[in-house]
């Protein structure tokens, strides 16, 4: 089975490269990414998570190496804009993501308007379904981001990237900035989402707790590098690399407990 979307051999550098001033981001990246599962991409910060993640769905461009998709390298604009429109991103932090002045109904209808993926008249109807699906109230529609908590705020970034029904869904750090609670309804959210719609999600985070209990797979990123990756449980169980056995071992409970589950 063909990945369906794939990053090989990227290399990313920022500035000019060779100059004083170039920073290596990405050495030699490659990922895979199945229909259906969940890919976890866990690293210290400034490992090169979020850049990986952007080069995939072509919004950075790598310096070398290419994206696939199905097996097909993805080259012309033509090729990029449909890439594009089948990953959507979710952001860390749903405070910037969403327009403060829009409100809620509009900023779910836009994708649909700008696509043209529906009749204006059935915009409305489908951003309710939307937020039926993501656990809120449709009345939701009329307010701003600023009259919304940080996890309704969440779900409506997660609506708004499920308008275009993409077939991957790139969720970096979605719920780091929410407490405990209001992050395990966010991902059982997820889960439930997924389920549904058979999206594949690539999930970018600090917490190796949260990892374990969502990806099917997990990439260790280390200053640029993948330097693990394989099924979850092999790398939690049985880590190869120093730095992963490092990082489990910051973590009480994870090493040890095998059974360690969320919140
Ligand atoms: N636009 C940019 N210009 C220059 N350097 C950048 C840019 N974006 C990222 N970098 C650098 O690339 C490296 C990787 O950054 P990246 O944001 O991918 O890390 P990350 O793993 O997502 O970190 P975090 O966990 O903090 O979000 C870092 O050294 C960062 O400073
Ligand atoms: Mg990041």
């Amino acid at each position: 089975m063909k990945p369906m979307l794939s990053a090989e051999n990227v290399v990313k550098v920022f500035g000019v490269p060779n100059s004083p001033h170039a920073i290596t981001a990405l050495s030699d990246v490659s990922i895979d990414v199945f229909s259906g599962e969940t890919v976890g991409l866990v690293g210290e910060s400034g490992s090169g998570k979020t850049t990986i993640s952007r080069i995939m769905m072509g919004i950075e461009t790598a310096t070398k190496g290419v994206v696939l998709r199905d097996g097909r390298r993805v080259e012309t604009k033509a090729d990029w804009k449909e890439l594009r429109r089948n990953i959507q991103y979710v952001f860390q932090d749903p405070y910037t993501a969403l327009c403060p002045t829009m409100r809620v109904g509009a900023a779910l209808a836009e994708p649909l308007i700008v696509h043209k993926k529906c009749p204006r008249s059935e915009c409305s109807d489908r951003v309710a379904e939307m937020l039926k699906k993501v656990g809120l109230h449709p009345d939701v529609m009329r307010r701003l981001p600023i009259h919304l908590s940080g996890g309704q705020r969440q779900r409506v970034s997660l609506a708004r990237a499920l308008m275009l029904e993409p077939n991957v869904l790139i969720c970096d750090e979605i719920v780091s900035g929410l407490d405990v609670s209001i992050q395990a309804q966010v991902l059982q959210l997820l889960i439930n989402l997924q389920s549904e719609l058979g999206i594949s999600i690539v999930f970018i985070s600090h917490d190796l707790r949260v990892v374990r209990y969502m990806c099917d797979r997990v990439y260790v990123m280390y200053n640029g590098e993948v330097i693990e990756a394989g099924e979850t449980s092999n790398v939690f169980n049985t880590p190869s690399h120093q730095y992963t056995k490092s990082l489990l071992a910051a973590i009480p409970g994870v090493v040890r407990n095998s059974s360690v589950d969320i919140g």
